[in-house]
């Protein structure tokens, strides 16, 4: 099969065609005919060598595919030949064909393409494993997003807003909060030119939100606390401005803030199946029923995965971005 390899750590070019032998799937595990495979900011840090998969893991690129079911192993009984699912894959998504756990695939939901269904895993695994198992996001709460035009963010908006949430978001151009705000977003903050935490209050009567989704990190966090209502719960998923903060903790104690995060990779096959059963019995039908819907920003053939990477380098994309194979 043909895949997508790192020739060494570094910029985008690195990326180049190679052939290689097809994987076998485990008992637990299928094997998929990729369709499509989405694109995530950590395979842009591994491609860059900074974020090595692990051990048990596939070394090559990516997180999530959608496509066919053309082998399952021994001690698979829900899927078969045939199916059409989208799955997180413990790596190696940047192939014709990828293995995937079957408790980690996902039927493609009705009324979604393949390439639309490639860009779904990832996100929607950390969006719902960090807003509603973990922050317990409830209907009739505020959210506030950050990072509102990413592939996190704009599902994370389009759900919330669909579960009884009123969400608020940042984004860095006013393009960005425009289509933060078609989604579902009450009102997005253009952070260049506001100050959220202002805005966030004057929303609010004062008051802050109850839930706030965060990759930005740095400042944020203190910010972030300022932005919070009474017994809040702030969730990292990421820190693109920094993890080392000096902060004041007082807001912690005299609000009842719970911090918190997660990273999904990271998370044990049994976490993994729970929210996959959540997922299908919440997600699944807002998105059949046209409610939910991953957006995305740019398809790219596999042989130009350098430029579906420089894309994502750039910022100037609003969801998710694909990558299809030449089959
Ligand atoms: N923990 C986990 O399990 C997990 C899983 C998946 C993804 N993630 C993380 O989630 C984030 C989103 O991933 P993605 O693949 O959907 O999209 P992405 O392209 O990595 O999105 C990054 C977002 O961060 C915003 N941003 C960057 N610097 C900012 C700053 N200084 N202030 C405010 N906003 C800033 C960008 O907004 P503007 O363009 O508007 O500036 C952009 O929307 C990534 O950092 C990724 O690593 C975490």
């Amino acid at each position: 099969m043909q895949y997508i390899a790192v020739r060494e750590p570094g910029a985008a070019d690195v990326l180049h065609m190679a052939e290689g032998n097809l994987p076998v799937p485990a008992d637990d595990e299928v094997l998929i005919r990729v369709s499509a495979a989405g694109v995530n900011r950590p395979d842009v840090l591994q491609r860059l060598g900074h974020y090595p998969p692990p051990p048990d893991a596939s070394p090559l690129l990516g997180l999530e595919v959608a496509g066919e079911v053309v082998a399952t192993g021994k001690q698979v009984s829900r899927w078969q030949r045939g199916d059409l699912v989208c799955a997180l894959v413990n790596g190696g998504g940047y192939a014709e064909y990828a293995v995937a756990p079957a408790t980690q695939c996902l039927q493609v939901p009705a009324g979604l393409s393949l390439v639309e269904a490639a860009a779904l895993p990832e996100t929607a695994f950390t969006v719902w494993h960090n807003l509603w198992q973990r922050a317990a996001l409830r209907p009739g709460e505020t959210l506030l997003v950050h990072g509102g035009s990413s592939g996190i963010g704009t599902l994370a908006i389009q759900l919330a807003a669909a579960m009884g949430v009123t969400v608020y978001a940042t984004a860095g151009s006013e393009e960005k909060c425009r289509v933060c705000e078609s989604l579902g977003a009450t009102k997005a903050i253009n952070y260049r030119e506001e100050d959220f935490v202002a805005v966030i209050k004057q929303l609010t009567d004062g008051r802050g939100v109850d839930v706030i989704l965060d990759m930005v990190g740095g400042d944020y966090v203190q910010r972030n606390f300022a932005a919070a209502a009474r017994d809040a719960r702030l969730v990292s998923i990421a820190f693109l401005e920094g993890s080392r903060v000096n902060i004041d903790l007082m807001p912690l104690m005299i609000k009842r803030l719970t911090l918190t995060g997660s990273t999904l990779r990271g998370q044990s096959p049994l976490i993994k199946v729970q929210i996959a059963r959540e997922l299908e019995q919440q997600v699944w039908p807002l998105i059949t029923q046209g409610k939910v819907k991953p957006l995305i920003s740019a398809e790219y053939p596999f042989a130009e995965a350098a430029e579906a990477h420089r894309l994502m380098e750039s910022g100037n994309l609003i969801g998710k971005v694909v990558l299809v194979p030449n089959h």
